[in-house]
């Protein structure tokens, strides 16, 4: 079973920094000094558990009415069984909660199909961050968190 809570403990921050370690840094080359900002400080972060074992995690970034979901990582082994789904349901909601005027990410390119089943519509054009392209993509429906 698959459970997403809200990080309330240093030690749960932990175990969501170590997931976007491996994910982030390890598999996919980002820069260590680049992975942790200053945003960390302010964010609600996430994090999905399956049978006890931390493998998931995102984070929520409120900022002059707008939130902006980010950090979206799941373990390589936990990957397509729903867990970023979960994640991203959970954040979504949590957005709509601050009432906030966008919901809005920076998509990696290869995963922008995974945001769209999940009500997301790219906008603008494609950019490098971290080395990686992204796309800008917004909630499209404020009213409604699929899934
Ligand atoms: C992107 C990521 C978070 C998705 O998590 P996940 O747990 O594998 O996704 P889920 O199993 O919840 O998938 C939900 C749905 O999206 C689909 N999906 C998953 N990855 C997809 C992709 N790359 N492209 C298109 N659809 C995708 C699934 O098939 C599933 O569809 P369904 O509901 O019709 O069955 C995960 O692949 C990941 O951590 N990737 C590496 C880090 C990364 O790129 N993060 C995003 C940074 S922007």
């Amino acid at each position: 079973m698959i459970r997403v809570e809200e990080v309330v403990s240093a030690k749960e921050l932990k175990r969501a920094f170590s997931i976007r370690l491996r994910v982030f840094v390890r598999e996919q080359g980002v820069p260590q000094e680049i992975e942790l900002d200053r945003d960390d400080r302010t964010a609600r972060h996430f994090l999905a558990t399956v049978q006890g074992r931390a493998v998931g995690t995102a984070r929520l970034v409120v900022k002059n009415g707008r939130a902006k979901i980010g950090r979206m990582a799941v373990l390589k082994s936990y990957r397509g069984k729903g867990v970023g789904k979960a994640l991203l349901k959970r954040a979504v909601e949590s957005a709509r909660k601050k009432k906030v005027k966008m919901i809005y990410l920076h998509a990696q390119v290869p995963v922008i199909g995974f945001y769209e089943k999940m009500g997301f519509q790219c906008v603008g054009r494609l950019f490098m961050e971290a080395g990686i392209p992204h796309r800008k993509m917004v909630f499209s429906r404020p009213g409604e968190a699929r899934g």
